[in-house]
């Protein structure tokens, strides 16, 4: 593989290329998803070429297609049960390392994963790190049966703390409704501030029909940003 040589992927690339430096042979490691995830799994192949061992958890369908075609070992979340690492990407990032994931689609499995692993390492471009959450939307996984209903609740929810009319959207794929590889909906709720995320995730997830939301909180151990110089920076 090439490394980028300018431009944003110049910039996931280089915090993807410093994630490697966690990355030892024989760790349990989860694989995130979307285009600086993608960089990762690209370097992990290189070290399963060069000889190196892991055992990896892929957090999609897309990352497990393109780790198998780099013949990058991969096992079950239940097989490996913990985790020495993941390494995933995300949409935004806050001073305390509370993130929006779910622009890729893959939340669900991405928190499972995150959950399940002693480290979760982020790595991003400058344009990801914000003072508070909420610019970028933030995808909730609803199940597909009554999904409507489970819209006017999550309205109603966000009425009560203050969130009222903030465009809410099921996500296309196309012209048809994207499913998750969970075979769930995605509500996409445009917020523009979330003052409490916190609080706002549980207020949520408590919403009969809500599966999982794209706030992680607290679950960032380190957070690397890179840079369209090649350089980076390391949070936490
Ligand atoms: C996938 O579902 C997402 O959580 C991604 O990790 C997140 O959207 C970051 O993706 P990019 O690295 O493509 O910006």
């Amino acid at each position: 593989m090439t490394a980028p040589t300018s431009g944003p992927e110049k910039a996931k690339y280089a915090a993807a290329l410093k994630a490697m430096d966690y990355v030892e042979p024989g760790m349990k490691i989860g694989l995130g998803t979307g285009s600086t995830a993608f960089h990762f799994v690209n370097l992990m192949g290189e070290r399963v070429a060069a000889g190196d061992n892991f055992k990896c958890v892929p957090t999609s369908s897309r990352t497990a297609e393109q780790a198998k075609s780099l013949n990058i070992p991969l096992i079950t979340l239940d097989k490996a049960k913990r985790l020495d690492l993941v390494v995933d990407g995300a949409d935004e990032f806050d001073p305390d390392m509370n993130l929006i994931k779910g622009a890729g689609g893959a939340l669900l499995q991405e928190k499972l994963v995150a959950m399940a692993a002693k480290k979760m390492i982020v790595i991003s471009d400058e344009s990801k790190e914000v003072q508070q959450l909420g610019k970028f939307t933030l995808p909730v996984e609803v199940v597909q049966f009554g999904w409507e209903g489970t819209l006017k609740r999550v309205e109603r929810q966000l009425k009560r703390v203050g969130l009222e009319g903030k465009t809410i959207t099921r996500r296309l794929d196309g012209k048809k409704p994207y499913v998750t590889d969970e075979g769930h909906y995605l509500l996409d709720l445009q917020l523009d501030v979330i003052e409490d995320p916190a609080k706002l995730a549980r207020q949520l997830k408590q919403i009969v029909g809500v599966v999982e939301t794209g706030l992680f909180i607290k679950i960032a151990d380190t957070v690397i940003v890179g840079y369209e110089n090649g350089t980076t920076k390391v949070i936490g």
